[in-house]
């Protein structure tokens, strides 16, 4: 399937020159849908994942229906101050300024194989620093999946001893 198809292209959102990658036209094809999440499917049951872990808000949409595939667990990471019980933290730059990710500390196992999902690679510092907080819990990444990768941002040069999939790339 090509899966870009599905994908809409919004020119000048959130700001001018901006070409935003809409992928809820694919989320809302059933049939489109379920072939993105099976592609991911595969590629966690070759890792033979424990538990997939991803990044709010976009990486939960793309990241529960592989997680109940598999029926392995979900590990939400959260901005500040959205989880109840105790988490670690890892401050991550941005653009302007910087922000905090956190997971609660018992959301991983030390050992454990750890698929970190999410909707978008693009400068990489959501994946990078979830990373951070998997391996802080003594996670083993063994894989990072995307729907989409902007490989004109390098966000895969933070992921140089990583395992990458992503179904499209612009
Ligand atoms: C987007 C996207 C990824 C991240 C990728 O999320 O869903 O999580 O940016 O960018 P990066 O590789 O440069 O870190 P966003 O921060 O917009 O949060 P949202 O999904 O809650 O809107």
């Amino acid at each position: 399937m090509n899966f870009k198809d599905y994908v809409t292209i919004v020119e000048d959102w959130p700001k001018e020159g901006i070409k935003f990658k809409d992928i809820t036209t694919l989320m809302d094809n059933g049939p489109a849908f379920k072939a993105a999440v099976d592609e991911i499917v595969a590629y966690a049951k070759e890792k033979e994942v424990d538990v997939i872990v991803g990044p709010e808000a976009r990486g939960f949409i793309v990241g529960c229906p592989v997680s109940y595939a598999l029926e392995v667990g979900f590990a939400p990471v959260r901005k500040e101050g959205k989880l109840p019980r105790e988490t670690i933290r890892v401050d991550y730059g941005l653009e302007y300024g910087s922000d905090v990710l956190t997971i609660h500390k018992d959301a991983i196992k030390p050992g454990q194989r750890v698929l970190f999902v999410d909707d978008l690679l693009a400068t990489g510092g959501t994946v990078q620093a979830t990373i951070d907080l998997v391996e802080q819990l003594g996670g083993n990444v063994v894989g990072c999946a995307f729907l989409i990768e902007l490989s004109y941002l390098n966000g895969r040069e933070k992921l140089q001893d990583y395992d990458i999939l992503k179904l499209m790339e612009y």
